[in-house]
């Protein structure tokens, strides 16, 4: 049932404030802002050497995203490939690592493969799957579900922020685990979390329209480029990929610091250029990126927060001006423009979003 919405993917890109908030409440206490040691602790990650991470499509960019987490907040290196080139790199693998399988629908078979092959090499395997009853949930030693409800929609919108709302509380929770953040900085970082609920509901509530104008220009190129910095990288990588499957509108999505290394050549006023840049660590180097667009022709969507465009002055097309958000939970946040983005460019081609020509919800084929 789509209520009162045209397609599954916006009924389920606007459920995202409510569901992200069951996800956070099932791994954190909200009242003590410390991670849940029942739901976090099924993986002992205190004497982990490693961790290995697998899963296609968005679910890989999500693991990418935890990847930076898990190596910043943990100090825990991580291996991270998809699934179909994972099963196949013969990677050494010890039974002092832990694997985590990222999936959705729990069925796709290659990060299947990826588990088996974890698993005769010993590790520990977590799931991190919406459908609890799946193959890839039942060949697990630890289900972390993502509790998102059903996902209709091909493309996937409110796993994504799920999944990464289980990435980022199992990664504070390794942290603790490992004495690499103090109990000071994990109730820091849960009660940004806790504020993931209102921010989307206040960002859903007030972007919409000026993304729906901007769909409308979007919907008349034929390539775009995402940039991104730090986890607005993988962000950038899951905003080129929902755009090209909803609406088949060519796009990439590159580190912003690759950008002179060969993507740079491509820069006219043909192919519009989508910088995310919350103001953060990374946000000079972006801008300065963003610059050398600028100063080849290329049109700038800007998505940042209040501080990043009071700090820029570059002229572009459109600034998606989001609420100044913590770290860890802005790719969350992030992910709403980028969903409606694509969702809202889709429509004005009139394509069939919610099953994109070739696609399935699951692929259980290699
Ligand atoms: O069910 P899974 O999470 O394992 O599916 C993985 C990919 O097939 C999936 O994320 C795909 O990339 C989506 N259509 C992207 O929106």
């Amino acid at each position: 049932d789509k209520g009162n919405h045209r397609h599954f993917m916006e009924k389920e890109i606007h459920e995202q404030p409510e569901v992200v908030s069951h996800a956070l409440a099932h791994y954190v206490d909200l009242g003590n802002h410390t991670v849940d040691p029942a739901a976090t602790g099924l993986i002992d990650f205190s004497s982990l050497r490693g961790l290995a991470i697998s899963a296609c499509g968005t679910a890989y960019l999500s693991g990418l995203i935890g990847k930076y987490w898990f190596e910043r907040y943990a100090r825990l290196p991580v291996e991270i490939d998809v699934a179909s080139e994972f099963r196949y790199r013969e990677i050494p693998l010890s039974a002092d690592q832990a694997a985590l399988f990222i999936s959705q629908s729990g069925e796709t078979a290659d990060t299947l493969a990826s588990l088996r092959y974890c698993r005769e090499a010993g590790l520990k395997i977590g799931a991190v799957v919406n459908v609890k009853e799946s193959t890839i949930a039942r060949e697990s030693d630890a289900i972390f579900p993502i509790l998102a409800g059903p996902e209709i929609g091909v493309a996937s919108t409110k796993a994504f922020t799920c999944q990464l709302t289980v990435l980022a509380s199992l990664a504070i929770a390794a942290g603790r685990a490992r004495g690499t953040i103090s109990e000071a900085e994990e109730k820091q970082l849960i009660k940004s979390l806790a504020e993931m609920p209102r921010l989307m509901n206040a960002v859903l509530n007030t972007i919409e329209p000026q993304i729906e104008a901007l769909a409308r220009e979007l919907s008349r190129y034929k390539d775009v480029l995402y940039l991104g910095r730090g986890t607005s990288y993988p962000l950038a990588m899951e905003g080129a990929l929902k755009l090209k499957e909803i609406s088949y509108i060519h796009a990439e999505g590159y580190a912003a610091g690759e950008l002179k290394h060969g993507p740079i050549a491509l820069i006219d006023e043909n192919m519009p250029v989508i910088v995310i840049a919350p103001h953060d660590r990374f946000f000079e180097k972006t801008v300065s990126n963003m610059q050398e667009v600028a100063a080849r022709g290329g049109k700038i969507i800007f998505v940042t927060d209040e501080k990043g465009a009071a700090a820029s002055k570059l002229p572009t097309m459109a600034t998606i001006t989001l609420p100044n958000v913590a770290e860890i939970v802005s790719p969350m946040i992030y992910s709403l423009p980028i969903q409606l983005l694509a969702y809202h460019t889709a429509v004005f081609m009139g394509t069939d979003v919610d099953q994109p020509r070739n696609l399935a919800k699951s692929v259980t084929v290699e």
